[in-house]
Order: structure tokens, then sequence, then C-alpha cells
């Protein structure tokens, strides 16, 4: 439970350093294969769910018409942020819980809802699901995003002297697909899936220990272990490489 409370508290001071790394060091980008299950925006009411430091608000607004953005982030720091980024009077940005989304807006109001890298978070995900099904009109979309199958396998390897949080691990391989999937199949006439992988190249040492020291599970007290293998493996090899893979579930038409 400790663990798993600090894992929280960390998410946002270092949710930028992440994200920056796997779209320098990256050989795809992340955010453009989300957008792409998400657009056509215009004249849209959407809702981002645990919408962090806004990535994916920003690039609805040049196409958003007469539409609306809702953003939930349960971060002061993530949202402050995304307010420092977004200024526009047809975005709403609002520090919550994504347990609290039925108090947003009324049931049945928004064209579309979106949650990124987001929802294992919840302290309650199938009220969230429940929650986010309910904000969507009847003939609405859903997208949901997240890591999937053996994403990051390689860097999980080199942290083997560490056990990661059941949550975290769960949260980084299986949830998808074991809990998102079968509420998806449930509650929606079309729902398709979608997969994309993302091989990041880290050049040296530091650009690996930086990346580790930004993870949600990253403990002082592991420091010197990393450094050693992080030095190791630099010794016999000129990069270190991870395979950030991700699904994305779409779906449309509530039952
Ligand atoms: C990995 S970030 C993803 C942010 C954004 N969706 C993106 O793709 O860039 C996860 C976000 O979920 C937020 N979060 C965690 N628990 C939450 C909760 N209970 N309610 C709302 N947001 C939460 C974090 O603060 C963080 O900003």
């Amino acid at each position: 439970m400790e663990t798993i409370k600090k894992t929280t508290s960390q998410i946002g001071s270092s949710l930028s350093t992440r994200i920056a790394t796997n779209e320098k060091l990256g050989s795809a980008n992340l955010n453009d294969w989300i957008l792409k299950f998400v657009f056509p925006v215009r004249d849209k009411k959407i809702l981002d769910v645990g919408c962090g430091t806004g990535r994916q608000i920003e690039a609805f607004i040049p196409e958003l018409g007469h539409g609306e953005i809702v953003g939930v982030d349960v971060s002061e720091e993530c949202i402050d942020t995304a307010r420092k980024r977004i200024s526009d009077s047809r975005v709403r940005l609002v520090i919550g819980d994504m347990l609290n989304i039925d108090s947003l807006a009324e049931k049945n109001y928004f064209d579309i809802v979106i949650s990124t890298y987001a929802l294992y978070y919840s302290g309650n995900v199938a009220k969230t699901l429940q929650d986010m099904k309910q904000a969507l009109k009847p003939d609405g979309k859903l997208v949901i995003v997240g890591p999937h199958g053996d994403n990051n396998r390689e860097f999980f390897e080199l942290i083997d002297f560490m056990a990661l949080p059941p949550k975290v691990l769960d949260s980084t391989t299986t949830f998808m697909d074991e809990t998102v999937m079968p509420f998806c199949r449930k509650h929606f006439a079309n729902v398709k899936t979608d997969y994309f992988t993302n091989t990041v190249r880290f050049p040296t040492k530091q650009t690996l220990v930086d990346y580790w020291k930004s993870n949600i599970y990253h403990q002082d007290r592991y420091d010197h272990i990393f450094d050693e293998r992080a030095d190791s493996h630099f010794k016999a090899n000129h990069e270190f490489i991870v395979h950030k893979k991700a699904m994305a579930i779409s779906c449309s038409v509530k039952k």
C-alpha cells in the first residue's frame, strides 16, 4: 500500500521527462498514433480522463471549432502545466479524481471520451469505466489507450533486482486485455483494437539513468544497483534498446 501511495503522488512530477524521452529517443510518436483514433473533433464535446499535462487536448484545439473539452486529472502539478500550455475558453481543466467523473457533466453529454495511460490509476476501475460510458452520448466514441503485452520488457529485465508492485506490473501488461476489453465488449456494439510499438534507443548511460529516475516505481535506495547494471550494459553495448508497446481500444454505439 505504501508503495502505491508513493507512486501515485509522484506521477505528476516525472511525466514530462518520460514523455520527452519516449518522443526524443523513440522511433515512433505515440501521440500521433493516439490522435488518429479520436479525430475528427470538429464541434465535438470531449472528455479526457487523466489528461496529465494536456498532451492530447493541445492537439485537438486547432480542429475544435465550436466544440468543448473537459480535461480532468488528480495532479495539481499536471493541471497547472496544462493550464500554462492551453489557454482557450472552450477548454475546462479540472483538478479531480476520476472516481468523480459523474460530477463533471450530465449523462449522455460527451461525443468523445478518452483516457490514455491513466485508467489503471483509478481506485475503482469498474466505476470509472461505467461513469465514462454514462457520460458518453449513445452514439459517442470511447477511446482507451494503455501499455500492452511485453511492453517495456527489456527495462523490466534490467531492474529485476526489485519487485515491481503487482498493480504496476498488471497495469503495464494485462490490464487492457483482461480488464478494459471485457467491459468494452459487454457495453458497446462496435469495439476495435489497434497496436503500437515504439523502439526507444538510449544512446548513453546518463539518458538511461534519467529515465529510471523519472519512473513511478523509481526508489533512491536502488540507484547504486541500477548504476552498476547500466554501467555493465554500456561497457558491452553502445546503446540500450527498449520496446514500448501500446494497445488502443475504440468503442462506439452503446448497448
Ligand atoms: C501516465 S499519465 C498520462 C497523462 C496523459 N493522459 C497522457 O497520455 O499524456 C497518467 C495521469 O493519470 C493521472 N491520474 C492518476 N490517478 C488519477 C486519478 N485517480 N484521477 C484522475 N487522474 C489520475 C496522473 O496524475 C497522470 O497525469
